[in-house]
């Protein structure tokens, strides 16, 4: 009998014994991309539902509603969750940093981060505790934030403590962006070896891996994993998308990705998880923010409204040219 279906293999399936495969999810797309989450994933991150202005919008009032619905879908599936995040500049509340001194923002700061993770305690088995603390360019090693201003520069291993007193089983994280861009990535590297060098609880470094056609080189993506993997810390690849548009490309004119693109991310997707594969002994978990083309930031990021097609799922959730060379090999 003549095969006409090919048969699709489940793509954490593939790589169970190197790294969770995880996507970045909301309450609309637990629904929308329900089926191909569960054959193709086993770890998903919330990509707002749990940031602090979701969860405190107001002094004291939790608002758990959607991160729960989030975290129960992750038990039904038997899929690990990543918590995302803690301490951020962006996407916190005005509140939180109002008539505060330094006393009054690490008591907010610690009551935000025990709540948070005691309610998804044996859930979430690890935490961006802290996200983009650093600087991208100049010689300023901390991004100039009220966390900064308000508390100094150990508001950092301060959230690390807090993190660990609530949840001592917690894999901690800090998670950036540019993070094989050299400059950036020896500025990552020093801030997560002084917390180490202090003892402060840091358990792994998240590489967020927004990526495109080209850029980061290989070679720089290589450099990195190596540098933060001297720390003797988890890495995991918290927010991959590679982008059909490289930076500074900003035609708005298509309406579909072309052939060229769709080859070229072919082979971009088979070269970056040869390499993740390589370094499988400190990468444990791989995320991509999405899951399928029919949703991404990018299609907001950074032309509004212009659509793009980073993953490995098309917008019908159709596996891709990448997705067979990620699971071919
Ligand atoms: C950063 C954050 C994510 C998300 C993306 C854009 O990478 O860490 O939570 O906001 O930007 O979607």
């Amino acid at each position: 009998m003549v095969k006409t279906t090919v048969e699709v293999p489940s793509l954490s399936k593939v790589y169970e014994a190197s790294f969770h495969i995880g996507a970045a999810v909301n309450v609309r797309t637990i629904e929308s991309q329900k089926d191909l989450l569960r054959k193709h994933f086993n770890s998903i991150t919330a990509e707002n539902d749990m940031k602090f202005i979701e969860i405190q919008p107001v002094e004291g009032q939790f608002t758990f509603e959607k991160a729960d619905q989030l975290a129960a879908f992750a038990k039904e599936n038997g899929m690990k969750m990543r918590g995302h995040t803690l301490v951020w500049h962006n996407q916190t509340p005005e509140w939180v940093f109002e008539g505060a001194d330094r006393e009054t923002l690490l008591q907010r700061m610690k009551e935000h981060i025990t709540a948070v993770m005691n309610r998804y305690k044996g859930t979430i088995f690890c935490w961006d505790v802290v996200n983009e603390a650093v600087t991208d360019e100049g010689p300023e090693l901390l991004r100039s934030t009220k966390w900064l201003e308000i508390i100094g520069e150990d508001y950092i291993e301060k959230a690390f403590e807090f993190a660990h007193e609530a949840d001592p089983d917690a894999l901690l994280f800090y998670n950036d962006y540019n993070e094989s861009n050299p400059e950036k990535r020896e500025k990552i590297y020093k801030l997560v070896k002084s917390l180490v060098d202090k003892g402060v609880p840091i358990h792994g470094v998240g590489l967020q891996a927004h990526w495109n056609l080209v850029n980061p080189r290989l070679e720089d993506i290589r450099i990195a994993i190596e540098r933060y993997a001297s720390l003797g810390l988890k890495l995991h690849l918290t927010e991959l998308d590679v982008s059909v548009f490289n930076f500074e490309d900003k035609r708005t004119d298509l309406t579909e990705p072309t052939h060229k693109m769709l080859d070229l991310q072919a082979e971009r997707y088979q070269q970056i998880f040869q390499l993740l594969r390589e370094y499988r002994n400190h990468i444990t978990s791989v995320t991509f923010w999405g899951a399928a083309d029919d949703y991404t930031w990018l299609s907001d990021f950074p032309v509004k409204g212009r659509k793009n097609w980073p993953f490995l799922f098309d917008e019908n959730h159709q596996a891709k040219e990448s997705f067979w060379k990620v699971v071919q090999y």
